[in-house]
This record gives structure tokens, C-alpha cells and sequence, in this order.
């Protein structure tokens, strides 16, 4: 008997046209749209909180630096932006001078181009430099533009890791004491995703920031359940995505880092498999599929961020046959290997933290414990990649050490 079954190897013909002529999305950006469709689900504490912290400001007080932290996609720049403008309507209603500010110090890495940004949305229509200023320079302007003792300055500064991680502190400390040098009234929400932020503020800091933490917590399976279905009804067409589909994501999502955007760019993966199988609903059965697809560009990704010796350190990973290798099998084959590309290798201690990245990275895992082939307990390296990633990511890795 003969039938045409489909194949994960057969690859159908796709058109723009036809990904555009679908029978799936209704307005697929609601998907990614910073703001929630009907508003937010299950962040009620976070947002009490921050209110709580915030009113002060309505009645002519600074409050000092309040810290937000949580894991990626926990909905804490969604919900600071909201609140912003919730502020800014109440301070125009109660005649405070309020002026609010945002900078996203992943674009913004050190405190000069924080202040420039500042300092160009306090004043829009004037040009500030992008370059050329000192910091000395930037600090005095700031200051000159804060003499008012009437204006009421909050300063949004999210993504703040990246600052704290390649400029060190020095921003935070002059934040947390700016009240003493200006006359306008400074207020600041500092959000960063990395929970060891600590790590990064020295103890002269910690001890003048304020106390304030607000957390955002991961999502549990239910909470990313509901933000889902949210989204889904306006993103498809009616009866496009069922429950059971959503539900599962949640799981999914939930078990890894309980991050609302993945869960969000998985649905819009299966979404985008079933328009390329020209489905009319997106199915339980795509989900897989979709999270195969997810985890493949994601390493693929991942990789080619990597430095030349990690590149090598990875590729003996992968050329390995076994999925469970000794780590000290791996030095001896890094060597080997830096030797065939005429690269001075790095010391094994170099190696050993690299082995630590890779598993932050979600490369590779490693635990220790006894691994037969050494009759010992050894730490033991676990590559779980299927066949055709690994592959991939090999021809990748070779092409471009
Ligand atoms: N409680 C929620 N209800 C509805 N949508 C949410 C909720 N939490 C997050 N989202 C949505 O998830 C996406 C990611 O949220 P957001 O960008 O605020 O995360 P984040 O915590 O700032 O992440 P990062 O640390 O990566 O900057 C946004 O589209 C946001 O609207
Ligand atoms: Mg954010």
C-alpha cells in the first residue's frame, strides 16, 4: 500500500504569499508587544509594592533608588513602563512637575552616555553630543540642568547589569547621593535581570542605596497559561489554538526559567510551523516540533558567540563519540586539538572555567560523579544535542575557529 506520509526530511515549498495568506494570525505582533492586550495577570504584589514605593513622589518627596530584579521575561520592564505613565497622569492631576526617564543601559554602558540620554529627554529638542564629552563634563551639565528646585526627575534605569558589569558601580554611588548635590528631587528604579547584581556594587554603594527590592519571580505553568490565552486571542484567528496547546507551553516554559516572552515565541514558532504545513490550527503535536526548532537556533546562536578557544573546547565536546565524557579526557583533547589548528593552548584552569560557562550557556551539563570508563568519580560532561544539531553546530564551529 502506498502513502505519501510527511516526513520530517520532506521539505514542502513555502511562498511569501502563502505565509501571508494564512489561515492562523490575526495580528501576530500582540505577541511581542510590550504592553499586555487587557493588562497584567498575576503581577498584583510587584505592582502594590512598586505604588506603595512610588507615592511619595506625588507628595513632593524623592525616593531613593528602588531595586526591581528578576529573571528575564518576569514582565519587569513591561510593568515599570506601565506604571510610569500611571504616575505621570497622577502628577499632572496633583500639579507635581514630575519628569520621567528611561534608559536602557544595554545601549547606554557607561555613566556619560547615561547622563547624555538623561539629560536629551529632559530637553528634547536640544542636541547632545553622542561622543566627545568627559564624564566630568556629563556630570556638570547634569547637575547645571538639575539646579530647579522644582523639577522632579525619576530615573528609569533598566538592563543596569551591563553597566555595573563593564563600568563598574561608579553610577549607583552618585545616584544614590544626588539629592545632597542637586537641587532638584531625584528619585531612581534600578532593574537588572542578573540576581548576583550584589556582586557587582561595591559595599560603599550598598550602604547608601536604598533598601527597596521588589522581586518578579518566575512564572509558574498556570501564570504563563493565562498570559497565553490572553495574547492568543487577539494574535489568531477564532478556535485556532486550543487549550491543551497553551497549557503545555506553560509547562514547558515554566520548567526552564517561567520566561513569558520564550513562552510567547514558542506559540508564534508553532504557529509558524503549522502555516508551513498549510494547518489550519495549531496542534499539540507542533509543540515539539517548534521546541526542536527553538533549542536548534538557539545553540546554533549561542555558538557563535564564543571565542576562538571556547570554539575549540567545544568542538572536542562535540567530536566526541560517547554523550558522557571525562573532563579531563576533554583537556587532552583540546590540546591535541590547538596543536592541529598551530594555537598555543590555554591553562587547564582556563579550561575548567570555560566547561563552567558552557553549562550557564545550557551547552552542555555537568555534574560529578563516578563514570565507568575512568573507575572514578570524575566531573563527567553531558552533550545532549541530537544528531543533526550537533552536526550543524560542528560544520559552524569548524568553519569559523
Ligand atoms: N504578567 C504579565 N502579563 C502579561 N504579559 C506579560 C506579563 N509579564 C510579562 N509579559 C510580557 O512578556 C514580555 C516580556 O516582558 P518584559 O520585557 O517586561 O520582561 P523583563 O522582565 O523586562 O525581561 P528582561 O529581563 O529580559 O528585560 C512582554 O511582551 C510582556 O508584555
Ligand atoms: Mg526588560
Amino acid at each position: 500500500m502506498e502513502h505519501r506520509a510527511e516526513t520530517e526530511t520532506e521539505t514542502r515549498e513555502i511562498t511569501f504569499a502563502s505565509m501571508i495568506k494564512n489561515p492562523i494570525y490575526n495580528k501576530r505582533d500582540v505577541l511581542y508587544s510590550l504592553e499586555p492586550p487587557t493588562g497584567f495577570l498575576h503581577r498584583v504584589a510587584q505592582k502594590n509594592e512598586l505604588i506603595m514605593e512610588l507615592a511619595p513622589i506625588l507628595m513632593g518627596s524623592a525616593v531613593s533608588c528602588i531595586f526591581v530584579y528578576g529573571n528575564p521575561g518576569t514582565g519587569k520592564t513591561a510593568l515599570i513602563t506601565d506604571l510610569m505613565k500611571e504616575l505621570e497622569s497622577e502628577a499632572e492631576k496633583k500639579d507635581v512637575n514630575l519628569k520621567t526617564t528611561y534608559v536602557n543601559c544595554s545601549e547606554n554602558r557607561n555613566e556619560t552616555a547615561i547622563l547624555i540620554s538623561l539629560l536629551s529627554q529632559l530637553d528634547p529638542g536640544k542636541e547632545y553630543p553622542k561622543m566627545g564629552w568627559t564624564r566630568a563634563k556629563a556630570v556638570s551639565e547634569f547637575n547645571k540642568r538639575l539646579s530647579d528646585q522644582n523639577t522632579h526627575l525619576l530615573i528609569i534605569l533598566d538592563e543596569v547589569d551591563y553597566v555595573l558589569k563593564e563600568s563598574g558601580d561608579d553610577v549607583l554611588y552618585r545616584l544614590s547621593r544626588i539629592n545632597n548635590d542637586v537641587e532638584a528631587k531625584i528619585s531612581s528604579v534600578i532593574i537588572s535581570n542578573d540576581v548576583r547584581v550584589a556582586d557587582y556594587i561595591k559595599p560603599r554603594t550598598q550602604s547608601t542605596l536604598g533598601r527597596v527590592k521588589v522581586i518578579f519571580s518566575p512564572y509558574s505553568a498556570d501564570e504563563l497559561y493565562d498570559i497565553l490565552r490572553e495574547r492568543a486571542k487577539f494574535a489568531f484567528k477564532p478556535g485556532v489554538v486550543g487549550d491543551a496547546v497553551l497549557k503545555k507551553i506553560g509547562e514547558i516554559e515554566a520548567q526552564r526559567n517561567g520566561d513569558a516572552r520564550k513562552a510567547m515565541e514558542m506559540l508564534d514558532a508553532c504557529a509558524k510551523i503549522a502555516i508551513s504545513k498549510k494547518r489550519s490550527k495549531i496542534t499539540f503535536d507542533l509543540v515539539e516540533e517548534a521546541e526542536k526548532t527553538l533549542e536548534r537556533d538557539q545553540t546554533l546562536n549561542i555558538i557563535s558567540t564564543l571565542t576562538q578557544h571556547q570554539k575549540i573546547l567545544y568542538l572536542v565536546i562535540l567530536k566526541h563519540p560517547d554523550k558522557i565524557v571525562a573532563g579531563s579526557d576533554i583537556f587532552k583533547m583540546y590540546l591535541e586539538e590547538c596543536e592541529s589548528y598551530n594555537l598555543k593552548p590555554l591553562s587547564e584552569r582556563r579550561a575548567r572555567s570555560f566547561l563552567i560557562n558552557f553549562t550557564e550557556l545550557g551547552l552542555i551539563e555537568s555534574e560529578v560523579g563516578w563514570l565507568e570508563s575512568q573507575k572514578k568519580k570524575t566531573r563527567k560532561i553531558i552533550v545532549n544535542l541530537d544528531n543533526a544539531v550537533k552536526n550543524k553546530a560542528i560544520k559552524i564551529l569548524r568553519d569559523s575557529i
